[in-house]
């Protein structure tokens, strides 16, 4: 899979991506990502790349021509033109569904704003599907394609190591529930005891316990965070 990512602070990207997961990935073949500076499309010595509003208000907005520029130069690069995302907070909210669909797409282009948002024109001539990582303020996209790119990523073939943890992770599989807890070793501590079912060697038992504990957490959330 190819990742684009397009901003202004590329080196925000750094440590994240030679991380342990992505970093191995990345050198295994497996994901193949890459930072564009948005600053390289834009004209003039200053390299200017944002303005204030027309109409007045607060703030400045990026410019189209450096973003739109900088996006169909990146989308050029491939044969292949990637899935275009814009990282915003008006956009659809993330959920595990909308990362399940991602990671089947063989390249994703993630274009992060900063400042108060962008020119308008920006989504009318590239029409991307914009996603928002919560109801929240975030200072840029930055944050949020590294969030979409973590949750990507562990989805790719390979990457994880061992294929059924995914599947099995909260939000996965087809009843798509909250994990239950899970317990390492010590047996015991402060008093605290393993449940014996995860003891007792009995995987039927086990993989029973583990989906009423699941159910029980997606019920516990559901009433009591909504
Ligand atoms: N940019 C600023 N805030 C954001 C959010 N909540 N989600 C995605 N992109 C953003």
């Amino acid at each position: 899979m190819r990742i684009d990512i397009l901003t202004l602070f590329p080196e925000m990207f750094t440590s994240f991506l030679a991380g342990s997961l992505l970093g191995a990935a990345r050198d295994n073949g497996l994901i193949d990502i890459r930072l564009t500076n948005i600053r390289d499309f834009a004209d003039g010595v200053h390299r200017q790349v944002d303005d204030r509003p027309f109409g007045g208000g607060p703030g400045m907005l990026l410019m189209p021509g450096p973003v739109v520029d900088c996006v169909e130069s990146v989308q050029q690069s491939d044969p292949v033109a990637g899935q275009l995302l814009m990282l915003t907070p008006s956009g659809r909210r993330l959920d595990q569904q909308m990362v399940e669909s991602l990671a089947t797409k063989s390249r994703i282009v993630l274009l992060c704003g900063r400042y108060e948002g962008f020119d308008e024109r920006v989504r009318e001539t590239l029409q991307p599907i914009e996603i928002s990582i919560g109801d929240y303020i975030l200072s840029g996209g930055e944050v949020a394609a590294m969030v979409v790119v973590d949750a990507v990523a562990r989805l790719v073939p390979g990457v994880l190591g061992h294929e059924e943890s995914a599947q099995q992770d909260s939000f996965s599989g087809i009843d798509r529930l909250i994990e239950g807890p899970q317990y390492t070793r010590p047996r015991e501590f402060r008093g605290l005891c393993v449940p014996d079912v995860l003891l007792s060697g009995d995987h039927g038992k086990i993989a029973q316990w583990r989906h009423e504990q699941a159910v029980r957490a997606t019920h516990r959330r559901v009433t009591t965070h909504s």
